[in-house]
């Protein structure tokens, strides 16, 4: 028994210190069963025999909604509603993006990523792109009537479809930010318009 004891303990110090504890393997760990740890998989771009064209990434099947993107209110997904384009942007999206302030401070983060390349910061149309890239195309500026007056339905629907030369943001910005692209530029619109109310009495502003 004493012999035992002591065969056992010999046995275990000597795989304790021959043992591979500490070090580095980028082996797999030791499971006796395996189960669904390895699968055939494909790396990113490697190439498929299986595929005709050998392309192991596959593009999304045509007509394939993203159900992490998918819009079910039409107005919103859209602009428009069954009398056309929306007047006014739906009530429900401040909601959705926190309140009308979050909603126009998020536009104005995204309007200045997205927007301000082209259609400058205050929306005067002079922005890099347009500027270094002169003649590319006439851009309106955001202060003319015509954008001014424009439904809130219809910008949405500029953003999502592009317009002539401008390309869809479709892909870039997901659908409440577009609205709140709109909002931000309502708030740059209404910044440049001069109201042309005549001083109170007793208000000496514009005097000089
Ligand atoms: C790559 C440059 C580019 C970017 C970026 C861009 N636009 Fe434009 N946008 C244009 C051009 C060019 C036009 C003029 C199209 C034409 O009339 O041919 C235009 C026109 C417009 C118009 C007027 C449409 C009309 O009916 O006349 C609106 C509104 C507009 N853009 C909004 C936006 C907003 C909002 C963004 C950001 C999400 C944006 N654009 C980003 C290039 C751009």
């Amino acid at each position: 028994m004493k012999h035992l004891a002591l065969g056992i303990g010999l046995v275990s110090l000597v795989a304790s210190l021959t043992s591979c504890r500490g070090d580095v393997s980028e082996d797999p760990p030791i499971l006796l069963e395996r189960n669904m740890f390895q699968q055939e998989r494909y790396d990113p771009q490697a190439y498929s025999p299986f595929f005709e064209d050998h392309r192991s990434m596959r593009s999304p099947v045509e007509g394939t909604v993203s159900r992490e993107h998918y819009e079910p209110d039409e107005t919103i997904a859209t602009g428009r509603d069954s009398g056309g384009y929306v007047l006014s942007i739906p009530t429900s999206l401040a909601g959705r993006l926190g309140g009308p302030d979050k909603m126009v401070q998020r536009g104005q983060e995204r309007f200045n990523i997205y927007c301000t390349p082209c259609h400058d910061k205050t929306g005067s149309g002079r922005g890099t792109v347009a500027r270094v890239q002169n003649g590319f195309a006439k851009l309106p500026n955001f202060h003319e009537a015509r954008i001014r007056e424009m439904p809130d339905g219809q910008m949405f629907a500029t953003i999502s479809n592009g317009v002539r030369l401008m390309p869809s943001y479709a892909a870039q910005v997901p659908v409440n930010d577009r609205w709140a692209i709109v909002s931000y530029v309502r708030a740059l619109q209404m910044s440049q318009v001069a109201l042309n109310t005549p001083a109170a009495p007793g208000n000496d502003q514009g005097k000089k």
